[in-house]
């Protein structure tokens, strides 16, 4: 069922792809299989003629004829068929980034057995080209019925040969698919080894990896990744390539065997000389179509896999593309956003997250730790709300929850009384806007790099708007060509920022919504000095004031600093994925408690 389903996809794939083509791939596959081993009859007819003095140019017009046409389809075909094949294999990557980017949540870049899914289906996309194969399988079976046929016109007892020569092929075919099984169940190590050698290209990391030496001991640890990848399989191809040939050693022999059965068969009349040489000739035939069998059914088997795994990857961003959530945000927020008893537990540990179908991978799955626990929270419209706690203390997951980057385990976070999960991810990241401390560095042109912060809104006029807003007027400055230089320094005449600079563009980025309800600052000054936060967030506190009237706005915050923190209305202290402390920056020093103890702490080192 599951493989019917599987091979309608192949097709329509193709179909899809490029339609025409694979109807011509179609036709001259099969006509350049059947006619191939029809010219060897051709011969035989032309021999039986000379021994029985009749005209020879039938058997000659037969067999050239076959000959030429089949060389004709066959060279026709191969170019055709990489063709085929590039338009499928480029059509399925593009289709599979596009499935796997717009899935709304990022769960599933988080779950290790999803992750080695994914890394496969994007590598085996590229050497797909399933829909060549199937149709050179069309070939194998309309060339294996000729050689029957052939075989048969000599004797019946010759379609043994085929059988024969089927024992290594078959013996080939094991070998292959034992190997692709090897690769599937290992691709964490293909994962490993070619993130860590991403990393030592990568020059974000140059710096560390040099300062710490780390190049040798890292290219190790992916060496014996790698190598650890590669052992069992070596070692299983040269078990099976010694079988193999011990297989063609077998065909060997039963192939003399008949041909010495057949030259006795002619002298007692029972054959002509014209099927004996027929004999002579098919011998190298009937050996490819007995691998061509065999290669095309392991073949056949890899490729109903990868599209097993498309399939799935198809099935997860449907089953997961939150098309229930139509739900429009309201125009502006009255009451503000409230979380409802809410617990969170990230993918890659949560023992009960859902594993794809048919698991071929056993991902390691410890008992998993709650990131959020119980929590109930309400963030009024047209407030300042801060988090403050230690690092991991869960303030980034509330953030995430808040862009629904996922949804809450148990619990709900509800926007004006409407549970998040029934809005629209897409309407809703709209209305929002969003500054991270791990924030993009785009190197694009600079007023592309900012103005994706609204794609609909790309001019100039509105770029500069966001660019003053993020403060980041000084780095613009400092362009050769302003807002229309490259960045980047890998780019040819572009240019190189410092973590800073590209800091204060991504804040600029997210001053490039108009009307948002949320505004959510994830430690986005981070990279900056206290005086350029200070200065930021008194200008976030003007946009804050101005769209609380707007649009009732709730701006959340989270920053180590007191001096921002206090700013804000509402405070919201989180420990351990809970909160323990909530109250105005008077009410909890009043309080005594934790935020007191911090705040007099950070504040005596200031003095
Ligand atoms: N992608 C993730 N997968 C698994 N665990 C995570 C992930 N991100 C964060 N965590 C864990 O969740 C907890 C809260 O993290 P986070 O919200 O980032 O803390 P912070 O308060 O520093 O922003 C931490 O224990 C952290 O280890
Ligand atoms: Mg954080």
């Amino acid at each position: 069922m599951n493989v019917l389903r599987i091979m309608a996809l192949w097709v329509s794939t193709a179909a899809r792809a490029t339609p025409l083509l694979t109807v011509v791939m179609m036709i001259t596959t099969v006509c350049s299989a059947v006619l191939s081993p029809l010219s060897v009859y051709g011969v035989k007819m032309t021999v039986d003629a000379v021994a029985q003095h009749h005209s020879v140019w039938p058997g000659i017009a037969f067999g050239g004829g076959a000959l030429l046409v089949s060389a004709l389809a066959g060279s026709v075909a191969g170019p055709i068929g990489d063709t085929v094949d590039e338009r499928v294999a480029r059509y399925v990557h593009n289709d599979l980034i596009r499935l796997t980017a717009e899935v709304p949540s990022i769960a599933h870049h988080e779950h290790p057995a999803m992750a080695d899914r994914l890394s496969l289906v994007e590598r085996d996309a590229w050497e797909l080209g399933g829909i060549w194969r199937l149709l050179s399988t069309l070939g194998a079976v309309s060339g294996t019925v000729t050689v029957i046929g052939m075989l048969w016109s000599v004797s019946p007892a010759m379609i043994g040969l085929l059988a024969a020569a089927l024992v290594p092929s078959a013996i080939y075919a094991l070998g292959l698919h034992k190997r692709n099984a090897l690769w599937r169940t290992s691709e964490r190590f293909r994962r490993l080894g070619s993130k860590i050698n991403d990393a030592l290209l990568e020059p974000r990391q140059g710096v560390e990896v040099r300062c710490f030496g780390l190049s040798p001991a890292l290219l190790g640890v992916a060496d014996e990744a790698l190598q650890t990848r590669n052992r069992p399989v070596l070692a299983t191809t040269r078990r099976f390539s010694i079988y193999t040939a011990l297989g063609w050693v077998f065909f060997g022999a039963v192939y003399s065997a008949a041909v010495v059965w057949v030259f006795h068969r002619v002298r007692l009349g029972e054959n002509t000389l014209g099927d004996l040489s027929l004999l002579l000739l098919i011998g190298p035939q009937v050996s490819t179509t007995a691998s061509a069998i065999s290669s095309n059914i392991g073949e056949i088997m890899s490729s109903v896999q990868v599209f097993g795994r498309y399939q799935w990857l198809r099935d997860y961003a449907a089953a997961h593309d939150w098309a229930d959530s139509v739900a429009m945000p309201p125009d502006r927020l009255v009451e503000g956003i409230r979380f409802d008893h809410v617990d969170f537990t990230y993918p890659s540990l949560d023992a009960d997250f859902e594993e794809p179908s048919h698991t071929e991978f056993t991902a390691p799955t410890e008992p998993g730790r709650q990131s959020l626990t119980d929590i109930n929270l309400h963030l009024p419209a047209g407030r300042t709300v801060a988090f403050v706690g230690e690092n991991g203390a869960g303030k980034s997951t509330l953030v995430k929850l808040l862009a629904r980057l996922y949804d809450p385990t148990a619990g709900a976070v509800l926007v004006d009384g409407v549970p998040m999960t029934a809005l629209d991810p897409a309407a809703w990241r709209e209305r929002m806007s969003a500054g991270f401390q791990d924030f993009a560095s785009l190197e694009f042109l600079a007023i592309d790099s900012v103005g994706v912060g609204d794609v609909t809104e790309r001019d100039e006029l509105r770029v500069t708007q966001a660019v003053t807003a993020g403060q980041a007027d000084p780095v613009v400055a400092d362009l050769p060509a302003g807002l229309q230089t490259q960045l980047g320094a890998t780019f040819e005449g572009g240019v190189g920022l410092s973590g800073g600079q590209w800091q204060r563009l991504a804040l600029a980025r997210a001053f490039m919504r108009r009307r948002p309800l949320l505004m959510l600052l994830d430690e986005p000054t981070a990279a900056l000095d206290p005086e350029a936060e200070q200065a930021i967030y008194e200008q976030y506190g003007a946009v804050a004031r101005e769209l609380a009237h707007t649009t009732g706005a709730v701006t959340v915050l989270v920053s180590h600093r007191f001096s921002t923190v206090r700013m804000a209305d509402l405070i919201i202290v989180v420990a351990d994925g809970r909160i323990t402390e909530q109250g105005s920056h008077a009410e909890l020093l009043r309080a005594g408690g934790r935020y007191a103890e911090l705040f007099e702490m950070q504040a005596r080192a200031y003095r």
